[in-house]
This record gives C-alpha cells, structure tokens and sequence, in this order.
C-alpha cells in the first residue's frame, strides 16, 4: 500500500475522534488535508474547529467547515495533527512544514491530541529528521550560533516565510537523547519563538496506519 493511502487511512480513523458539542483543533500537513477533506461529509456534526495555519483554515472555509479564531475559543477538546517523526512515548518531531508554532499553542492547549500518521513516521528515537525552529528574523544568525554551540547544524530554509512572519531554521545533528530537557533548552534562546520539538506536550492517542492494518495506542 503507498503511503498516500496510508495516510488516507489515518485519517478517516480520527473522524470518530470529532468531539460532540466541542471544539475541534486542527492541525497542518498533508494527511491533516486528507482529515479535512473527510470531514467535509460530517460538517453537520461540527460545533467548530480552529486551525493551526492559514493553510488549514482556507481548506476549512473552502469545504464550509465552520473554523473560528483561537481567541473566540475559551478551549480546544479535541486536537488531530500528523507528525514527521513519533517514538513509543508518543513525543514527536513536527514542523516539516513550517507550522509549528501554532501547532504547539493549539496542541499543548487541547484537553485530547490525537496524532495521526503513516508507518514510516514511526521511529524508536527522534532526530533523523531535521528539527524545525521558528526564529524572529532579527535573530537568526545568533540563535543559529547558539544551535552550533549544541551540536546543531542550522540551515535556513530558503525562501521560506512563517504564517507569523517569521524564518525556520532546519537544524540537523541535534543530539535528542533527551527531548524533554533539549526542547526546554531550545525555549531559553531569545528569538527562537517555537521548535517542533514535542516533548513536553506529546500526543495522547494515535491513529497508526500500516501495511499490516491500523492500530489505535493510547498513551499510558
Ligand atoms: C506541519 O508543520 C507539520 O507539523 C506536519 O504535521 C507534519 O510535517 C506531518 O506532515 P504530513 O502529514 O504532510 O506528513
């Protein structure tokens, strides 16, 4: 089966996850885009949602989803995103497409997150995947100092802007034994404004599509 399909699977699996009279957050990446796109057929069901990138929210109004500002939300039951890397502790390396920041308010803020993903994103130690970090433009060749200082190779992506306006520094070669202790360490730089680094806010379920079928883990 190829990936796109597994994808599709996860996905359709985190519509029983739609919270009843609740909000639902929504995550960024191509599998959360197959998850909007199912849950145009259970718009009826839905209170409201909020989104974790522009993207998201025109995918959303285009599929007449009703989708609200964070602000008009006093909290968010249920979030479903995807991942670029999980290990067994349901930490997670996110941010493969730019919309970390958001994604890490919308999650660490949500009562329920609910990762859904394909095999491959499955790992037993985070970091072969580059880290994404968030930086205020003024600051990036300082934080980028600062990530060598801990072993990290930065490299800017290129002609990349945030939807806050900001820059993302994919950093290779960080060393994640300890991701909650390095993502706290990340957090004291000034100028860098999130990382994809979720550690301390990992996901509480996920929806894991492989070859062999889907399984449904709960974080215990
Ligand atoms: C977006 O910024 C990311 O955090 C995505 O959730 C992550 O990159 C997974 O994306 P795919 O579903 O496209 O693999």
């Amino acid at each position: 089966m190829k990936q796109d399909e597994l994808k599709q699977k996860a996905a359709l699996a985190a519509l029983d996850y739609i919270p009843e009279d609740g909000v639902l957050g929504i995550g960024s990446g191509s599998t959360v885009n197959l998850f909007i796109a199912a849950l145009a057929t259970k718009a009826h069901l839905i209170d409201s949602t909020v989104a974790s990138s522009v993207a998201s929210f025109n995918l959303l109004k285009h599929y007449k989803i009703p989708v609200l500002d964070f602000n008009q939300v006093a909290s968010i039951d249920v979030y479903i995103d995807g991942a670029d890397e999980i290990n067994p502790l349901f930490q997670m390396i996110k941010g493969g497409g730019g919309c970390l920041l958001r994604e890490k308010i919308l999650a660490t803020a949500a009562k329920k997150f609910v990762c859904i993903v394909d095999g491959s994103k499955m790992v037993t130690a985070l970091g072969a995947f580059p880290l994404a970090i968030e930086v205020l433009p003024m600051a990036q060749s300082y934080v980028a100092r600062e990530l060598v200082k801990l072993g990290g190779l930065p490299v800017l992506r290129d002609g990349f802007i945030s939807d806050n306006h900001n820059v993302i520094l994919d950093v290779h070669h960080l060393p994640l034994h300890e991701p909650i202790a390095l993502e706290e360490k990340l957090a004291g730089i000034p100028g860098i404004l999130g990382t994809g680094l979720f550690a301390k806010r990992p996901a509480d379920s996920v929806l894991l599509a492989t070859t062999e079928g889907l399984q449904f883990k709960e974080r215990t």
